[in-house]
């Protein structure tokens, strides 16, 4: 795979900004670019000029289209290769110096046997393109709880949709001055350029690497440009080594929406809420509440992910360290997102959705009738008629928005405090069409921990692979958490404990289900703005108003216990979303011990305890 043969010997200008002065930074960023060998560096700037520059670069070359100024402005199209629509979880990789660091649902390589690697896959993998040096901070700029990375890769879509997620550009350098901290990333499509013609679909490698040192605190990634695998500030950093960083410094990196919610009376409340990919986070952090519930107010901190450190007062501050959202298209229309559609109003970059006659973009779920005629994500024209014959999407089921969290009507005034929001409460949530109740308090923070270890959820078109297998989805973190999933356990079990000595008030803990099925396969619970019943039950629990059941494991509301105003919702309907079948959780506690048994290494005892306790409870 080496390209050396045919490389030119010249080093590349650097082309350091004046403003620069961080000499590790630019030597790192030499040493990259003489390993990769591009034609030209640009160091990211950030500006507005600078975007409507590299997004029109696109435009010519094909990579993007500018869809209709009038219907969407500032707003474009890219499409992928078909293989390069998802995350690639098996070709994710953590190299932690110790396999058993990384732990047995992480897939592990030896960091040196990786870097050979690495060495040969980016050896000239630039060649011929540009390389951009990408700034970005995760957190608002100097933020006590934020971090900083730097971003260097080939793939202009990149550094535009970095422009979106993160706080990029030059002001970033005077955070990081002469010596600041860090997390280097490197990207590259790993695609040869394509003589003489047009970069559509985007480039990539059919062989493609994410890999993350933990003990370095670095990334690279090879062979994709699709968002988890080349935003290198997301998944990668945000969560893989952040989640180790936490670890190391006694803060947690999580998979979680963050939302405020304030009662009629006025008292404010926020709350994090962990889901797989495509299970709706994004609709639940923008959700606005139903008829009947006038005067509950809900407002959006952040979608996707919560970086939580403890504060003196004892309490737990999240914030958001994205800037924007990038969230799943399909499924997202007026009915079931208001508040995201108004976000898409302008300046979104669209990925993999299908194109109107006139210039705009359409998904499966945008409008209940869907146009007459479109061109599919795959270039292709697509009628109704063609979908009924061949069951081809007009998009793909992951096509992505990228779109500025300032432009959500529901954004929290405090989404940008450098201090974050104390947390009030955690919620965790898998899609199980059977089984787990639609809601649960955990007793103790125990019990939370033991509920939010052993979730599942069917998986989603968010990552390649089979759909729709119910897998251990712990703390909706199997595919990001950057290190050992039992050490990560005892992390959040030993946090608990350390702020409860200290006489703190912790979170409390839910698990929900908002995806049971009826016997005719339809999901029985209306979903969407009517979550603002279940987030209103377990805010009355908070206030110490809200009654429940006690049941083998927690407490769930009775019917009479949530507030109906506005929905007609039978006690059959919610007898169907509530039960707990013993059987089936006999089944589901023998795949906890399956999971128990991968993990059993280092395996906090407290879970097995807590297993046991449930067990007797069953038995009784
Ligand atoms: C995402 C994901 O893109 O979880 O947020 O896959
Ligand atoms: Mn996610």
């Amino acid at each position: 795979m080496s390209r050396s043969a045919s490389s030119k010997v010249t080093p590349v200008d650097l082309n350091v900004p004046s403003y620069v002065k961080h000499q590790r930074l630019i030597d790192w960023v030499a040493s990259v670019a003489a390993l990769t060998r591009p034609e030209r560096v640009v160091w990211c700037d950030g500006s507005q000029e600078e975007y409507d520059r590299l997004c029109e670069m696109m435009v010519q070359a094909g990579t993007m289209r500018r869809l209709d100024p009038a219907k969407r402005p500032n707003s474009y199209l890219a499409w992928s290769d078909p293989s390069d629509v998802a995350r690639v979880e098996d070709r994710t990789f953590i190299c932690s110096e110790r396999e058993e660091d990384a732990g047995p649902t992480n897939n592990w390589a030896a960091p040196d046997e990786m870097r050979d690697t690495l060495g040969q896959l980016f050896d000239g993998s630039m060649e011929g393109r540009t390389m951009y040096v990408v700034p970005f901070s995760m957190g608002p700029l100097g933020s006590p709880i934020a971090h900083i990375g730097v971003e260097v890769s080939d793939s202009p879509y990149v550094a535009v949709n970095m422009r979106i997620m993160t706080r990029m550009g030059r002001a970033v350098f005077d955070v990081l001055g002469a010596d600041g901290e860090f997390v280097p990333c490197v990207h590259s499509v790993g695609a040869p350029l394509r003589e003489g013609k047009a970069d559509v679909p985007w480039p990539c490698n059919d062989l493609k690497y994410i890999v993350h040192f933990p003990e370095t605190r670095e990334i690279w990634s090879f062979g994709s440009g699709y968002g988890g695998n080349a935003l290198l500030g997301k998944k990668c950093f945000a969560l893989r080594i952040a989640s180790t960083m936490g670890r190391d410094q006694g803060w947690l990196a999580e998979h979680m929406l963050i939302l405020g919610v304030t009662s009629p009376q006025g008292q404010k409340y926020h709350v994090a809420a962990a889901f797989p990919s495509a299970c709706g986070k994004t609709n639940f952090a923008m959700l606005i509440p139903p008829q009947g519930m006038n005067g509950w107010k809900v407002s959006t901190i952040g979608d996707d992910i919560a970086w939580i450190k403890p504060a003196a007062d004892g309490r737990l501050y999240a914030i958001n360290p994205e800037a924007g959202y990038f969230g799943v298209a399909p499924g997202t229309g007026e009915k079931t997102n208001p508040n995201a559609m108004a976000t898409l109003k302008e300046n979104v970059i669209f990925t993999n959705v299908a194109l109107t006659d006139d210039g705009d973009v359409w998904w499966e779920g945008m409008t209940d009738e869907p146009p007459a005629h479109l061109i599919d994500w795959q270039g292709q024209d697509w009628t109704p008629q063609i979908a009924k014959e061949t069951g081809r999407k007009a998009a793909h089921p992951n096509a992505r928005f990228t779109v500025p969290a300032q432009q959500c009507p529901s954004i929290d005034p405090d989404w940008e405090n450098p201090r974050g929001v104390a947390i009030d409460a955690f919620i965790f949530g898998g899609r199980r069409s059977t089984t787990v109740p639609l809601v649960t308090e955990a007793r103790n923070w125990r019990e939370g921990v033991y509920m939010a270890a052993t979730m599942g959820s069917e998986t989603t078109a968010a990552a390649a692979g089979q759909q729709g297998v119910v897998r251990r989805d712990p703390f909706a973190m199997l595919p990001f958490c950057g290190y050992n999933m039992s050490d990560y356990f005892n992390h959040w079990l030993k946090l608990g404990e350390r702020l409860e000595a200290d006489g703190a008030t912790l979170p409390r803990i839910y698990c929900v289900n908002w995806f049971r099925k009826g016997p005719d396969g339809k999901f029985v619970w209306p979903g969407y703005g009517e979550n603002m019943r279940v987030l209103r039950w377990i805010l009355g629990r908070l206030q110490g108003e809200a009654q429940g059941v006690e049941q083998v494991f927690g407490i769930s509301p009775s019917y009479e216990d949530i507030d109906w105003t506005g929905l007609d919702f039978s006690r059959e309907q919610f007898r169907q979303v509530i039960s707990v079948d013993l059987p089936a959780w006999r089944d589901e506690l023998a795949l906890h011990d399956e999971l128990f048994a991968q993990l059993a290494q280092r395996l906090p005892a407290d879970l097995p305890r807590t297993k046991t306790e449930i067990e007797k409870r069953l038995a009784a």
